[in-house]
């Protein structure tokens, strides 16, 4: 499979056409943007390190989870084939521990446990600053029909469930996760996008020290490191 024409370029990777046309390839960028793209960096190496950990962990959920993703194969450090999809426009957040925005809403401490995993959807629209939105408003605006969104929570608390257990096994806290979900042209949603540093907070169990996009986001330097740490820990000698 090579690369034709340029789909589409986000923040973090661009988009491919492929010869086959239920098929394109995605290539992971080493460009960082917060705050909807206001605060723009670069992160040397994350593209490699991002597309290795999503294929990875797309693989385990597919495989040990029963999550139907848009993974295919991996062609190189950075690009991956992946099945087209035409993507939800919702930002499909689990949360595990109050951190970043839901701090800030309750007013409540960074670090405090939820009773209970919490769902949340932004509408995916960078120039409204991916405003909040609930059930209501997705089935009303026709972004997904009741039975995509039975679906895409079910996938996204199972998600969370695989994926919590596997990062404390690597001594690793899963404290919230941002999470997209497409359909292919037969209409099967697939989990799609990415499962990296960028769009998780990792807390060290012990330390609890950062290992995600927050050291961008909030300066708190060795962000290469963060993202390198998270790649050792997935694949390395372990701890
Ligand atoms: P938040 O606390 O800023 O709402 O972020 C919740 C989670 O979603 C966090 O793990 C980071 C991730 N996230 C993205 O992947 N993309 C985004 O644009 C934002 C705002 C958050």
């Amino acid at each position: 499979m090579t690369k034709g024409t340029q789909l589409y370029e986000g923040k973090a990777k661009k988009v491919y056409a492929t010869e086959d046309p239920e098929v394109c390839i995605v290539s992971y960028k080493d460009d960082a943007t917060a705050f909807n793209g206001l605060k723009k960096g670069t992160i040397h190496g994350k593209g490699a390190i991002n597309n290795k950990l999503t294929n990875y962990l797309m693989k385990r959920l597919e495989a040990e989870a029963g999550i139907p993703t848009h993974y295919i194969n991996e062609l190189s450090e950075t690009d991956t084939e992946v099945k087209k999809v035409k993507i939800i426009p919702l930002e499909v957040i689990v949360r595990n521990v109050i951190a970043g925005s839901l701090s800030k809403r309750l007013g409540a401490p960074e670090g405090t446990a939820l009773k209970c995993p919490v769902l949340e959807f932004c509408y995916k629209n960078d120039e409204l600053g991916d405003p909040m939105v609930n059930d209501y408003h997705i089935l009303a605006m026709g972004w997904a029909t009741a039975e995509e969104l039975e679906t895409v929570k079910d996938y996204a608390l199972r998600i969370n469930s695989y994926l919590l257990k596997f990062f404390k096994g690597i001594g690793i806290d899963l404290i919230d996760f941002k999470l997209e979900f497409g359909k292919t042209s037969d209409g099967t949603m697939v989990l799609a996008d990415e499962i990296s540093p960028d769009t998780c907070r990792f807390w060290d169990s012990e330390t609890h020290e950062k290992l995600d996009k927050d050291r961008f986001r909030r300066d708190l330097g060795d962000v290469e490191g963060a993202y390198k740490e998270m790649l050792k820990r997935v694949f390395g000698e372990g701890r």
